[in-house]
């Protein structure tokens, strides 16, 4: 898997210390300089992941580095257009998710990228965990049969106020959180026909924007595709959980992941998974699964950025052109939840 394509990040925060550079570790992915506003980050970084070279900035970063690189940006989200307009034409760039704050940002990002002929991919990375692997190489050998049900369902406790910028955002689950499962769902199923949604503040959270979701992907009459999210479940451990359920004609998966649970302590991640034999009982086995999705599924983001580097592929499967749609279904589960649902006067 390792590739020499050099890799230059940008910004050295909290994901990229805790998933990025510790996935291109294990990846074998080269990684040659790194720069942040925080230049003593910058440095610690460098020195924990042995990076070769900081720089005292981006406009440093893009007077020294030359030939095919691919940038990796992790910053907040309304850094992203600033640094995207300083980076040269035609880079290889993956963005950290989201892609923008609102839709209207996304399209602002996708346009500059498409002026400026970059190959921009999205950091949204669920798609690419080890267990979701898993759970596709099932798809694609057909043995789950047609899907026809897909549950992302999550009650833990999630303490929003580790993150200063959530106070001041207009929107928090699902523009920060469920914005991984909604691209997991498009991922395995295409894009939906529309989007319902209601999404709830908490009351011991009253500061904060909505953070609990629950969103219907409409996939017609055939389809079911739901994700539920509940990130205030303050009463212990035994009753946190947090599955991703896909049910097909001829089998099902059940991935429970560990991540959120007693965050950030996480738990084990389990991979349950049933194939219907006729005239048999099904039977539940389990897979193991080497990896889970911190810090595993950030290599599949890059790889894909990498391949599209050494001209495997046209473009990443996750690139800015494939992350719009996930943008728009996070807007429309937005305006689903404000327009409310079909009033009980218009009923009676
Ligand atoms: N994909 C995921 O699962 C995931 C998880 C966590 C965070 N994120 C996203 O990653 C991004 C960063 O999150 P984080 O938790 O690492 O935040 P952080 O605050 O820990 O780190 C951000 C870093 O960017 C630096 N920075 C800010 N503006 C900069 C600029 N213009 N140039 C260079 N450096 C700059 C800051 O100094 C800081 O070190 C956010 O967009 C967040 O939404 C994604």
């Amino acid at each position: 898997m390792a590739s020499n394509i050099p890799i230059y990040i940008i910004g050295a925060g909290g994901i990229v210390n805790a998933a990025h550079l510790p996935a291109y570790q294990i990846a074998g992915f080269n990684v040659q300089g790194i720069t942040d506003i925080d230049m003593a980050k910058a440095e610690n970084t460098a020195e924990k992941f042995g990076i070769p070279k900081v720089f005292s900035s981006v406009e440093e970063m893009m007077k020294q580095v030359t030939g095919k690189v691919i940038y990796d940006i992790a910053v907040p989200g309304s850094q992203t257009i600033p640094l995207l307009q300083q980076l040269p034409e035609g880079s290889f760039v993956l963005l950290q998710k989201p892609m923008g704050e609102s839709y209207a940002e996304a399209k602002q990002i996708l346009n500059l990228t498409r002026t400026k002929n970059m190959h921009a991919a999205i950091n949204f990375q669920l798609r690419y965990a080890p267990y979701i692997l898993a759970a596709k190489e099932l798809i694609a050998k057909n043995q789950l049969g047609e899907l026809n049900d897909v549950e992302v369902n999550v009650n833990v406790y999630t303490p929003w106020n580790i993150w200063d910028f959530l106070m001041k955002s207009n929107r928090v689950e699902i523009l920060y959180h469920s914005i991984h499962y909604i691209d997991l769902v498009r991922n395995l199923l295409g894009n939906p026909q529309s989007v319902y949604a209601k999404t709830t503040k908490h009351p011991s959270m009253p500061q904060l924007a909505s953070v609990r979701s629950n969103i219907i992907m409409n996939y017609g009459d055939m389809i079911r595709a739901n994700i539920l999210t509940n990130h205030c479940h303050n009463y212990g451990i035994p009753k946190q959980q947090s599955y991703i359920k896909i049910e097909g004609s001829k089998g099902a998966v059940v991935i429970n992941f560990g991540a959120l649970i007693n965050y950030p302590r996480g738990a084990a991640d389990s991979f349950e998974y049933v194939l219907l034999e006729e005239g048999k009982e099904p039977e539940w086995k389990t897979m193991a699964i080497e990896g889970s999705w911190f810090p595993h599924a950030f290599i599949g983001s890059m790889q894909q950025v990498i391949m599209a580097a050494e001209g495997k592929i046209e473009q990443p499967d996750n690139s800015v052109e494939d992350a719009i749609d996930t943008m728009a279904c996070m807007e429309a589960a937005y305006l689903s939840s404000e327009k409310g649902g079909i009033k009980l006067s218009d009923v009676l």
